[in-house]
């Protein structure tokens, strides 16, 4: 898998460390204007390790992957919270952008951000995986040629996701997310899997069959993807 670089690391901190240096290198070659973000726990330290470096992102425009359905941006839950108490307060960006979970029309939301992913090509994007073998909120079963759409959550991201959510609060069941399309036109994929729930989705993608029913897999066909993490497979 020439187009796989892995990285083990020891810890999730040093993780996050690794994936500074790339965004630095990045940054100094000029290679750097569009930066994809992820949410999620895994990508947590990511953000702190960020906050306290002298990466200047002021020229760089950032795109997130995906935001529930149903929750507006001030609750503590969505994900438009999540990045600007993580880093958006505290780093600035050129620009930021995150799909309107709050919008009336969902369909429109949709093409206004696939168009506006088309006017920026993403340089990097971060990534995630889920339990599940998700990549952004794009469930098992899910095209390759999906662009950004609105997706109903499985039953496995809602258990693992509900976590975050207080007994009065109803977990959104929707989101919008970028497709499979939208993530796979980056030119370079940084991927985060950290801690044993992983394993299973990672030897799924190092197993080098690319099967629908763990979108995790599509990365084997991405030209450039650095996966960090802590497991030894
Ligand atoms: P996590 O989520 O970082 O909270 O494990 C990752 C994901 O679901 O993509």
């Amino acid at each position: 898998m020439e187009n796989i670089q892995t990285i083990v690391v020891d810890s999730k901190e040093q993780g996050a460390e690794k994936i500074c240096e790339l965004v630095q290198k990045e940054l100094e070659a000029g290679h750097l204007h569009v930066l994809g973000l992820a949410t999620g726990s895994t990508m947590e330290p990511v953000y702190e390790k960020m906050t306290e470096s002298d990466l200047d992102f002021t020229n760089v425009i950032a795109f997130n992957l995906d935001e529930y359905i149903g929750i507006p941006a001030t609750h503590k839950n969505s994900y438009a919270y999540y990045m600007n108490e993580l880093l958006f307060s505290k780093k600035p960006f050129k620009e930021t952008h995150i799909e309107n979970g709050m919008a009336e029309d969902l369909d429109a939301e949709c093409v206004r951000y696939e168009t506006l992913l088309k006017e920026n090509p993403l340089d990097i994007q971060f990534l995630g995986i889920g339990e599940n073998g998700h990549i952004a909120f794009n469930e098992p079963g899910t095209s390759p040629e999906s662009v950004t759409h609105v997706v109903e959550l499985t039953e496995s991201t809602i258990a693992v996701n509900s976590q975050y959510f207080t007994e009065d609060e109803t977990m959104p069941v929707t989101a919008l997310t970028m497709g499979i399309s939208s993530i796979m036109q980056a030119k370079k994929l940084i991927v985060a899997a950290f801690g044993e729930k992983k394993r299973p989705a990672l030897e799924k993608l190092f197993e080098g069959v690319v099967t629908t029913e763990w979108p995790v897999t599509y990365l084997l066909d991405h030209p450039d993807v650095i996966v960090i993490t802590d497991l030894k497979l």
